[in-house]
């Protein structure tokens, strides 16, 4: 496999945050100026990589970039934290996708992400702030040194409020403690918006709901074409099914059948790690059999498999 060949989009620069999670800056000019906050885009790694959708957690429309963190939790992002490195490219990079975030005419806002989910809010808090909210960030980490991009939240937001499960730094607490303090403190809160896995979103949503404050999720369903035609990222919002690639990914919070979200979200569950199991012993051979990098493709099933029926 060929990671550094000239075609495909140039990763101009990489960032460990953690021994998962990575943030990869990508030089595509064209998607920085049509990138908007809650948009993704699909990227394919290689040739043979499988479509995975990333939020666009930065765009600099001078520099021509766009920014995705991505945390490795199975075979195609722990193959892409392998090899994505600075001057490689990445093979495919579709986009901008999902309806943007509507940022205009609110006047105090929360933007609340959990551990990755952190990453994804960011463009909505700068977005709010340049549409002249009030901003108050509400971010939540597992411990200190799993914090990043505080200071990006700084510039951004009139206040931040950090969390951290074990209290190592700021509250020690979840983000919903941190959104109880907030309305605490406030009692004009026009919307929340919050990103984080399904269960963090799903708390979000019921400590706002006593208080009828308008509360915006981003949904993270299986997506496989991201335009509407194979029905994978199915969700329930009320009493209708949403496409959150077409209809999303942002969501009202309290109409959100969380449960089944997280339900569809396991139901490849085997086959994602036969994926991974496989992936992890070709590259065991590899190293024992050749010192080299890694040349020839793999062989790998065929993505469609894992969610094909939606
Ligand atoms: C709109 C949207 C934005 C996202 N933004 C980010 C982001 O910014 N950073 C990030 O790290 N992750 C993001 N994700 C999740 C990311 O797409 C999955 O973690 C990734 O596809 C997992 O692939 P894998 O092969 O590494 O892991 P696998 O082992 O295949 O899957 C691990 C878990 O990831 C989920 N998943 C698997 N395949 C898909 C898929 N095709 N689409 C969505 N979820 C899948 C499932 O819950 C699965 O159990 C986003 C998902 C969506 C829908
Ligand atoms: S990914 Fe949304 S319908 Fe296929």
């Amino acid at each position: 496999m060929v990671y550094d060949s000239g075609a495909g989009f140039g990763i101009l620069a990489r960032e460990d945050f953690s021994e998962l999670t990575y943030s990869l800056v990508i030089d595509h000019p064209l998607m920085a100026r049509a990138a908007r906050p809650g948009q993704f885009v699909i990227v394919m790694s290689h040739e043979s990589g499988e479509r995975i959708p990333l939020t666009i957690a930065d765009f600099d429309r001078e520099k021509g970039t766009v920014t995705l963190v991505v945390q490795a939790v199975g075979k195609s992002t722990k193959e892409m934290q392998q090899h994505c490195q600075a001057g490689t490219t990445l093979y495919g990079v579709v986009g901008p996708m999902g309806v943007p975030t509507s940022l205009a005419g609110k006047k105090k806002v929360v933007c609340v992400g959990g551990g990755l989910g952190v990453a994804p809010i960011f463009p909505q808090a700068r977005g709010f702030k340049e549409n002249g909210a009030y901003v108050v960030g509400v971010l939540g980490f597992r411990s200190e040194k799993l914090i990043f991009w505080a200071d990006k939240f700084k510039a951004c937001c009139d206040e931040l409020i950090l969390c951290t499960d074990d209290g190592s730094a700021g509250i020690k607490g979840f983000v919903s403690d941190g959104i109880k303090l907030a309305i605490e403190r406030h009692h004009d809160i026009d919307e929340v918006v919050a990103i984080g896995p399904p269960i963090m979103m799903k708390a979000c949503a019921e400590t706002t709901r006593p208080h009828a404050i308008k509360t915006v999720v981003s949904l993270n369903p299986i997506m496989v074409d991201g335009t509407g035609m194979c029905g994978g990222c199915r969700v329930k919002i009320g009493s209708e099914v949403k496409f959150a690639c077409v209809d999303g990914p942002d969501f009202d919070g309290h109409k959100v059948d969380f449960n089944d979200l997280m339900m569809r979200l396991r139901r490849y569950a085997k086959e994602e790690k036969t994926a991974l199991d496989r992936w992890s012993d070709s590259c065991r051979m590899m190293k024992q059999s050749s010192p080299e990098p890694l040349d020839a493709p793999l062989e790998l099933p065929d993505p469609f498999d894992e969610t094909s029926g939606g």
